[in-house]
């Protein structure tokens, strides 16, 4: 059995047992891209400073691209008994170039390696669930785009509520999407900072130049406290918690879409290509990918709470729990990207049912708020908000009774529950008279909706 690089002071291995239960390899070895740039920027600091010979600097640099190659052809062997990604790559540099590559690990520990390695790919993490997010933005906006001047019921308590356009409803979506890539956006700047130098704990009496690596890396500046920079996880809870809220907002699509795509609804028909059968039920073609959206959003949630659960009891600065954050953040990363393609897919292979959903518009007197508008409208009468909500309740009682619409009942009928309306009463009932009043700022009004359609289209880039 090879010794361990920290084996000096051991006289002998560990058991098969406490080997298998401690290794990391078999998932942090997806670090391998950022623990190689580590490796690279540390070394070129190293020589820089004076503490390693600019030709072991060149060894160790040309080490690592065969490596990295290696590792890329799928030809480089991860071994259990080298427990990490980052002995694994310095023992294989051993292997490889000699004498030179004990000299890479100088002012430098596992501790703030593993760090930096993860803060790096969370960075690049962060940048692809960004642009998974537009991808979704820009799948909504065209959904929206091509589907003018349809009004959908708007629900509260998914009870008919208020007509409002199916644009209106769909950039709503836009809009969530847009602050969890904020979200994102906020804690990447957070993160963006280097523990590199931070060594074990308490940083190092040799002359390292960390602003020199944090520089190379990318990050704003180096970490100032090296014990905070060794034990610090909250970048990756605030990515977990940010991945979290964005599956929440999935999950609520994935829901509505569910219910949509229901015959009870029957407001969509997603396409076969993103459906799925029955093995017994022949008759059967279910939404299934967006069930599994908003399924899926359980894992992303219990990453998050692994990682809480996790820290909570840690003191300073690191210890060994802290192996276990990688694969709660690798899965909630893998699957918040799925979720988000798979939204996209969806979005762009849902056909809506015009017809069906202008038979669902008469039911519910989705009109009726804006009778009570119309009545507080009459300024001549000056009737307060409280009394015409009074006086509409009245009108839809008459219309439970006769079975009937707003809009069918005579002005006679309205003249019978208060005076004040008149002939242009009409003017207001009926979901496209209705739709037509709205005109405050963010409102479902067609200009205001427009000119949020114009807002994304122009911010996505669509054309
Ligand atoms: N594999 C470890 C981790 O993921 C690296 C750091 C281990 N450090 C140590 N002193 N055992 O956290």
């Amino acid at each position: 059995k090879e010794a361990k690089l920290w084996g000096g002071r051991f006289e002998e291995g560990v058991t098969d047992a406490v080997e298998r239960f401690t290794e990391s390899i078999s998932f942090d070895k997806a670090l391998y891209k950022q623990d190689i740039m580590g490796s690279r920027a540390h070394a070129s600091m190293l020589a820089k400073q004076g503490l390693m010979s600019f030709s072991d600097r060149d060894s160790i640099l040309e080490g690592l691209n065969q490596i990295e190659e290696r590792i890329e052809r799928g030809e480089f062997e991860w071994r259990t008994d080298r427990e990490d990604v980052h002995m694994n790559i310095e023992a294989a540099l051993t292997d490889l170039i000699g004498e030179p590559a004990k000299k890479l690990h100088t002012a430098r520990s596992r501790n703030d390696q593993v760090s930096t390695d993860f803060r790096l790919w969370c960075r690049d993490a962060i940048d692809t669930i960004v642009a998974n997010i537009k991808q979704l933005q820009i799948a909504m906006v065209t959904l929206a785009k091509n589907n003018k001047g349809v009004i959908v019921p708007g629900y509260t308590h998914l009870q008919r509520a208020q007509p409002v356009l199916l644009q209106h409803h769909i950039l709503a979506y836009v809009e969530q999407l847009d602050r969890d890539a904020g979200r994102l956006l906020d804690c990447r700047v957070r993160l963006n900072f280097s523990p590199l130098g931070a060594c074990a704990l308490a940083g190092t009496g040799l002359p390292i130049d960390r602003f020199m690596t944090s520089d190379a890396l990318g990050f704003t500046a180096p970490m100032r406290n090296s014990m905070d920079a060794v034990s610090d996880r909250d970048f990756v809870l605030e990515l977990l918690s940010a991945n979290a809220i964005t599956a929440m907002h999935l999950s609520r699509l994935g829901e509505e879409w569910v219910l949509w795509a229901s015959e009870e609804f029957g407001f969509i028909t997603p396409s076969d290509s993103v459906s799925t059968g029955s093995s017994i039920m022949p008759q059967k073609k279910n939404p299934d990918p967006m069930e599994l959206v908003r399924g899926k959003s359980a894992r992303v949630f219990g990453d998050l709470v692994t990682l809480l659960v996790l820290c909570k009891g840690l003191p300073l600065a690191y210890n060994r729990d802290l192996q276990e954050d990688k694969e709660p953040v690798f899965d909630s990363v893998k699957t918040i990207i799925g979720m988000l393609q798979v939204s996209s897919e969806f979005a762009y292979n849902i056909t809506f049912n015009i017809e069906r959903i202008k038979k669902a518009l008469p039911a519910g007197h989705l009109d009726a708020t804006t009778l009570a508008d119309y009545l507080v409208h009459k300024a001549s009468c000056g009737i307060p908000f409280r009394t015409s909500h009074d006086i509409v309740g009245r009108a839809v009682a008459l219309c439970v009774y006769k079975k009937c619409e707003l809009q069918e009942l005579s002005l006679d009928e309205l003249r019978t529950i208060n005076g004040v309306f008149e002939d242009d009463v009409y003017e207001y009932l009926g979901v496209e008279n209705s739709i037509k009043k709205f005109s405050s700022y963010g409102s479902t009004g067609s200009e205001c909706v427009a000119e949020q359609l114009d807002f994304w289209m122009t911010r996505l880039n669509i054309n």
